[in-house]
């Protein structure tokens, strides 16, 4: 039997498959109401982001438990969807970006669960899974819709959207897209272990690129692009390699931490 692949599921993106619901107890609470099922006979887990009822806003998601509860189901591969602004003028409403990299500009959330002994310092120079990208981009183009790559992404707090300066800030520092769900979601699973990558969707172009911005219009680009959205995640799970030799996610911890000596001499 496969190992099941996780799709989390952002704003405006419902659940592909059907399944047995189940919601996970893990040390930092229970995950949301998880689908456990198949799509295309492969094993497959839809996560929804902010709640079945969409009730967490992103500062408030439970991240951690998230990410521990699909560890524990033995889930080594996940793929997140993400609702973003455009900050890169050349992007434009309903198309599909896959980001090769993250700022993190969040500011009251756990980015991890190693918060004690041992010390952890995990590497982060491909945040984002490179086998899952390239799976990603085949599955876009095959469902013909060329997903722009070297995207990044930068994670902002929220709830509120940002402010024209700070697009303009965002821009000068490299950034493409904007969202608030990125971070610390990446690098909680990079702890873990895990293969993760993001497919997200341009719902707006970003504060001071169009007039206003409404959580209204971000919900109704998400059922715009959600067809294609599904078709590229159902190819991309059928296509997803079960080994993961070719990426340094499996082995993410082996150099993450000092050696057991030099912790035992300096106590
Ligand atoms: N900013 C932040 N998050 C978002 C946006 C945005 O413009 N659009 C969708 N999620």
């Amino acid at each position: 039997m496969k190992r099941p692949i996780a799709i989390i599921g952002g704003s405006g993106v419902k659940s592909i498959l059907k399944g047995e619901q189940r919601i996970i107890g893990t040390p930092y609470g229970p995950t949301p109401n998880l689908t456990i099922g198949e799509i295309d006979g492969r094993p497959a887990v839809f996560l929804p982001r902010h709640g079945e009822f969409h009730s967490s806003p992103p500062h408030r998601v439970n991240y951690r438990a998230s990410i521990w509860g699909l560890k524990n189901l033995g889930i080594e591969r996940i793929i997140a969807t993400n609702a973003v602004g455009a900050i890169d003028q050349q992007l434009s409403p309903g198309e599909i970006v896959i980001p090769m990299d993250l700022v993190d500009f969040t500011k009251s959330r756990i980015g991890t669960f190693y918060d004690g002994s041992p010390v952890t310092h995990i590497d982060v120079s491909q945040p984002y899974c490179p086998r899952e990208r390239e799976v990603l981009a085949a599955s876009a183009t095959a469902a013909g819709k060329a997903a722009p790559r070297d995207v990044v992404m930068a994670c902002t707090e929220g709830p509120r959207y940002e402010t024209p300066a700070e697009i303009k800030m965002l821009r000068t520092m490299g950034c493409h897209i904007v969202g608030m769900t990125g971070a610390p979601e990446v690098f909680l699973a990079r702890e873990l272990e895990m293969c993760y990558a993001s497919i997200s969707f341009v719902s707006n172009m970003a504060a001071g690129l169009q007039r206003t911005l409404s959580a209204r219009e971000v919900e109704e680009k998400g059922r715009e692009t959600s067809q294609v959205l599904n078709k590229i995640l159902a190819s991309a799970i059928s296509r997803m390699p079960e080994s993961r030799k070719d990426c340094p996610c499996g082995t993410a911890l082996s150099h993450a931490q000092l050696k057991k000596d030099i912790v035992e001499a300096a106590q």
